[in-house]
């Protein structure tokens, strides 16, 4: 197999190398081609565009595999926790028993907030969405933690993505007591990662919420499957952010911002609106699935499609099959769930979604378990960004890492007015 492109530009003749990654992919090297052409690429979407070489999350959309540092979604599922996967995602191999026991004392350790944070959560109005708290806070939490400020040594790096984790949990928490006006519930060290956090969200000042092992989790399965998935939408951002040396926190926060649409991570929230306008119409989801193929209707049928998977995302799968698990074992019957399933049979038998290559994304049933655990719609996209903080965190150190790391710096092809001229007011038409 040749190891370079070739290109005939105008008659001239110019060879680009061809890259290989560890599953084979392939890539044509461009970082040479204005150079080398005066021509830049362009590329919509960067749909087939690669922004960097990563080792951390391995896709592959037509087969559907999903693997973190090299091992299957399912195997984690089924065998890990969040916070042994987070390890994984961040460091490259899963812990040993004393590397686990120490992050996650260090989680304990940052899961309280400063005391002088609260201040920040009287200044929002109860209807403020939680994106935004949660955006804002963890740029705040920053300004607590001036080594931080100062971009922070490698050395510090393992306090920072502990701090993060841990603190984004304790203000997500927060931000939803606050949304109640209820008062807000200190973490408990006695607690586990996703146990304290359930803690935090439902217990009352005078009875802990009762933690049901099936609830933990449920819960615990949605942080694991969202840990990390390449180079989303929001991933990308991070390490957009992270090129530019802004601080570990600044690029979380940055992250936090662009899941927030509703193309990405707000997908979640979408699919349950969707699913709740579809129950109330009396509609049984044909007319829906009619009109999210029509254009002009302004619908999409939300939590289905996917820029890489054109087959089915592996972590809708498994979180299907714990929607109905935890549904049986909570006895609850959820009309939601057999709207997504009616929705999701028939769209996999409609031309349109066929042919488009169409399929439940990591969002379509998501929603679904957080309604049963009893999290509110708003908060869904919030319980995304908990799950993905360790997959950005690990990009952040990718690109950290690098000495060769370049600031991200993408060019254009202009198309506006050519040369151009100042008219004075008084000549204005
Ligand atoms: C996440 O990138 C990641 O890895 C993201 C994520 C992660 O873990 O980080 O996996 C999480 O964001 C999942 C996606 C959540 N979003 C949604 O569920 C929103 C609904 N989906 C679509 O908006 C869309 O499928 C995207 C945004 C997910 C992907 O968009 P693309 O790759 O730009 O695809 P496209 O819009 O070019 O679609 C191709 C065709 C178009 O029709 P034609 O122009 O060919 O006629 O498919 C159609 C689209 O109109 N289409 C849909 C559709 N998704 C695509 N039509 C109806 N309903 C949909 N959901």
């Amino acid at each position: 197999m040749s190891k370079q492109a070739k290109l005939d530009l105008n008659g001239s003749a110019f060879t680009l190398p061809i890259v290989e990654g560890s599953e084979g992919e392939k890539a044509i090297d461009v970082s040479e081609l204005r150079a080398k052409t005066g021509h830049i690429t362009l590329d919509d979407g960067y749909g087939n565009t690669g922004s960097c070489r990563s080792k951390i999350t391995f896709i592959d959309g037509e087969t559907g595999i999903l693997r973190y540092r090299g091992i299957p979604i399912e195997e984690l599922a089924e065998k890990s926790t969040f916070v042994e996967t987070a390890y994984l995602i961040i460091y490259g191999h899963l812990p040993t028993r004393a590397q686990l026991k120490r992050f996650s004392d260090l989680l304990t350790a940052h899961q309280y907030l400063h005391e002088d944070m609260k201040h920040h959560f009287v200044g929002f109005p109860s209807t403020a969405h939680p994106m935004a708290i949660l955006s804002a806070m963890i740029n705040a939490a920053s300004c607590f933690n001036p080594d931080l400020m100062r971009g922070g040594d490698a050395g510090q790096f393992d306090d920072h993505a502990a701090q993060l984790i841990s603190q984004v949990r304790t203000i997500a928490a927060f931000s939803y007591r606050k949304s109640r006006g209820l008062p807000i519930i200190y973490p408990k060290e006695a607690y586990k990662y996703t146990a304290n956090f359930l803690h935090m969200l439902f217990s009352t000042p005078y009875e802990d919420y009762e933690l049901k092992p099936e609830v933990v989790r449920a819960l615990d399965l949605i942080f694991l499957l969202h840990a990390d998935h390449e180079q989303n939408c929001s991933t990308s951002t991070v390490r957009m952010v992270a090129s530019s040396h802004a601080n570990m926190f600044a690029c979380a926060a940055a992250g936090v911002c662009a899941l927030w649409g509703p193309l990405h991570g707000g997908a979640n929230q979408a699919v349950v609106e969707m699913l709740e306008d579809i129950h109330q119409s009396g509609d049984d989801g044909s007319k829906f699935i009619t009109a999210a193929k029509d254009k002009t209707s302004g619908k999409k049928l939300m939590g289905f499609g996917h820029r890489v998977y054109k087959n089915y995302d592996p972590r809708a799968k498994i979180i299907k099959r714990a929607c109905d698990d935890l549904l049986n074992v909570m006895h609850i019957a959820d009309p939601l769930l057999d709207i997504a399933k009616k929705l999701e049979e028939a769209a996999l038998l409609d031309p349109y979604f066929v042919e488009r290559k169409l399929y439940p994304n990591v969002d379509f049933y998501s929603g679904i378990i957080m309604r049963a655990l009893g999290i509110p719609t708003e908060m869904y996209t919030v319980i995304f960004a908990i799950g993905r903080m360790p997959g950005w965190i690990a990009n952040f150190k990718e690109i950290t890492d690098d000495t060769k790391s370049r600031i991200y710096r993408p060019r254009q092809v202009y198309v506006g007015p050519t040369l151009n001229h100042y008219v004075p007011l008084h000549d204005r038409k």
